[in-house]
């Protein structure tokens, strides 16, 4: 069976970028834009030009400078604000819209007041009017995951029939569990009319922590784009991880879909946008996180040190990381501790390592984690007994 491209479409510079307190300045957003040119990324929306000077300014600046990726703008379905990402995109060698209004009955009701029809004929005008400028329109039914499937699949066909050529279909409250995400994308795969003309979208939030299970479980039914954001960063609880979902493909081969991204690039590419945001990865995040590689555990550490493969399902070269690390601790065994004393420069003899070990987890249960320069110290300290 033929192996299929899925698109990652990174949003870090525009919803990522939503999160409180982590504001970028234009300058911090091109070395990020171009550093994710560089590792793969098929689609960077470099902001919402609208919404600031500052936010025009960087997506403008970014069209300039990036050199494979397509460029997107995201506007409301809103005249001026799609004339404005017109103009900001207009460096770009590959510029795309990104247009949409809520589909929901809550956000029809409550945030728009207004009527399902007057929803489907803004949206129709609104990708007329970008595909008036570019030819790469990319529709968003925001709050898509709890719009109801029939009235989401008119939508869907509506815009299609204005020329949207990516339908986006956001679970934006990150409410959707996967298999009802993924039978969302199989619906309208199977009840839009033209949906074989476009790509469909997976955009989906991380409210309970479901977010990259239901962009799989979208790609699995057949949406071949997923946006995503590095770290997983985002409003409230934030969007799929990039990361993650291009891990996925590649530890699942089976699932015959794969990303152009350089997975050597993540942990670098994590950290970047870590500092620039002053925004830290929780040490046990999948991929990139201080611990995604770290065996603390004596048990653990035995299984990796004969074969990294006991506990580990990536090679940490594969995503950057130079290698596993073992943490010293009071959970330790001998393995390991006869390990790390080889690494700073002793070869133990058994009897050696047995009394080092005692004095090790004396050592181990006042501090929390033993380190090298420690190892030299309780080796030192032992040396009257062991020679
Ligand atoms: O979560 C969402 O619905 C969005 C859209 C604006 C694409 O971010
Ligand atoms: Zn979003």
């Amino acid at each position: 069976m033929n192996r299929e491209k899925v698109q990652i479409f990174d949003t870090t510079l525009r919803d990522g970028e939503q999160v409180p307190g982590c504001k970028l300045d234009t300058k911090q957003k091109l070395v990020i834009a171009s550093r994710l040119d560089e590792m793969g990324v098929d689609i960077i929306e470099a902001g919402f030009p609208v919404s600031s000077p500052g936010d025009f300014l960087s997506v403008s600046e970014i069209s300039k400078i990036v050199k494979n990726a397509t460029v997107c703008g995201l506007t409301r379905a809103v005249k001026n604000d799609i004339d404005v990402a017109a103009d900001a995109l207009r460096y770009a060698k590959r510029p795309r819209i990104h247009t949409g209004i809520g589909t929901s009955e809550s956000h029809i009701v409550h945030k728009l007041n207004t009527t399902r029809e007057d929803v489907i004929a803004r949206a129709k005008a609104a990708v007329a009017h970008a595909k008036s400028y570019v030819e790469d329109v990319e529709f968003y039914a925001e709050d898509a995951g709890r719009t109801d499937n029939e009235f989401l699949a008119r939508v869907c066909e509506e815009v299609i029939k204005s020329g949207a050529t990516v339908l986006n279909i956001p679970d934006t409250t990150g409410y959707c569990l996967p298999e009802e995400y993924g039978a969302k994308i199989k619906y309208l795969r199977e009840n839009v009319k033209g949906i074989e003309n476009v790509v469909l979208s997976c955009h989906c939030h991380n409210d309970l922590g479901m977010a990259t299970a239901n962009s799989i479980s979208g790609a699995v039914n057949g949406a071949r784009q997923i946006e995503c954001t590095i770290n997983g960063i985002g409003e409230r609880a934030g969007n799929t991880a990039l990361e993650e979902v291009v891990m996925i493909f590649k530890q699942h081969p089976y699932l015959n879909l794969y990303t152009d991204i350089n997975t050597r690039q993540l942990n670098e590419m994590s950290r970047l946008v870590s500092e620039s945001m002053g925004m830290v990865v929780q040490p046990n995040k999948a991929i990139v996180g201080a611990n995604a590689f770290a065996h603390s555990s004596g048990i653990h550490q035995d299984g990796v040190i004969k074969n990294r493969a006991t506990y580990e399902i990536m090679d940490p070269l594969e995503v950057g990381v130079n290698e596993s690390s073992i943490v010293l601790t009071a959970r330790s065994g001998r393995a390991a501790l006869a390990y790390r004393a080889k690494k700073v420069g002793y070869e133990l003899t058994k009897v050696q390592l047995d009394i080092v070990y005692q004095e090790f987890l004396r050592f181990a249960d006042i501090k929390k984690e033993v380190v090298d320069e420690d190892i030299h110290q309780i080796i030192e300290a032992c040396k009257s007994v062991t020679v």
